[in-house]
């Protein structure tokens, strides 16, 4: 049997699925597989481990011919017609939990960066502006009994309020259900989403992109934030629409803005890439050595459980 991987992964997903017999295909370029090459390739295989970057829609379902399990490698899967895949006998799995403390940290990282304005005075110091100590020098935001606003309050959300409490801030959260695992631990206390937007100091995102939370936040909602305000999106970059985040950056209503994410990444709104007051990262929520080797192993452990007939470790339903 045979199975599709669109690019280079941590070699545990190769040598898992080769251990099994399996006859394994790999994209090697660093880049994302050309939409042709793809559909080639995937047409007879007996399972697909693409990216968040490939388009796993009805014209990709429909040219299979064998394919029992498309395998994402991300805990998202906003990239695949998971409905349409499952109503041709297709299972969808997805990497989750082990990814939620990388990204949690990095969530974290961002929150830090932006309050603390480190990547503005890394760049000032480097420009040789650095003159001696000032009082008045790059004065941040202080975490300590500030409010953090945590949208989508599932495992990332959770582990995020939970390294967030550590450093003294205060938890609300907006969820379509309640999650009395952090109310209990850490007084954490869910709220509407207006009621989020008007009274955080920090609001970080973490639901996942769909109908509903594309552009959550947008033109109207934004404008209600606090000013001094700092917003993070480790989860997708459209949940937010970047042309009102621009401009209320650009107006320094919103103090800062941290984004691993984008809204037609990878390409970055040129106007983003001006400001001085955002933390701009790559997308590297997951990236670390362990979490991405984990993401790899469970891909191909799906692949084998599905293919030998068995129950998937981690299939998606919606
Ligand atoms: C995911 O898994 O959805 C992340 O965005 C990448 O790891």
């Amino acid at each position: 049997m045979e199975v599709l991987i669109t690019r280079k992964l941590p070699e545990i997903a190769e040598k898992i699925l080769q251990q099994k017999g399996f006859k394994v295909l790999v994209h090697k370029k660093d880049s994302p597989i050309e939409r042709s090459e793809l559909l080639k390739k995937s047409k007879y295989a007996d399972a697909v481990i693409p990216l968040l970057t490939d388009s796993i829609d009805k014209e990709f379902i429909d040219n299979l011919n064998k394919c029992k399990i498309i395998a994402n490698y991300a805990v998202g899967y906003n990239n695949i017609d998971v409905k349409y895949a499952n109503s041709k006998n297709i299972i969808v799995t997805n990497t989750p939990e082990i990814l939620t403390d990388a990204t949690a940290d990095l969530t974290m990282a961002l929150i830090l960066s932006c309050t603390r304005r480190i990547v503005e005075s890394v760049k000032f110091l480097r420009e040789g502006k650095y003159l001696g100590w000032k009082p008045m020098l790059l004065m941040g935001m202080q975490l300590k009994s500030k409010t953090l606003g945590i949208i989508g309050a599932g495992r990332i959300g959770q582990e995020t309020a939970k390294r967030a409490s550590g450093f003294g801030l205060k938890i609300i959260y907006f969820d379509k259900i309640k999650r009395p695992e952090i109310e209990k631990s850490l007084g954490a206390k869910k709220v509407s989403l207006n009621r989020l937007l008007k009274v955080s100091d920090i609001i970080s995102i973490h639901t996942p992109l769909n109908e509903a939370t594309f552009h959550l936040l947008n033109k109207d909602n934004l404008k209600s934030v606090k000013r001094g305000v700092v917003i993070v999106n480790t989860a997708r970059g459209e949940i937010i629409d970047e042309i009102p985040l621009i401009q209320l950056l650009k107006s320094g209503h919103i103090f800062s803005a941290g984004l691993d994410v984008y809204e037609n990444e990878p390409k970055i709104n040129k106007k983003l890439l001006r400001l001085p007051n955002v933390v701009l990262l790559p997308h590297i929520g997951s990236a670390t050595i362990e979490t991405r080797s984990k993401m790899a192993e469970l891909c191909a452990k799906n692949v084998v459980n599905v293919l030998s007939g068995k129950k998937p470790l981690t299939e998606v339903t919606v």
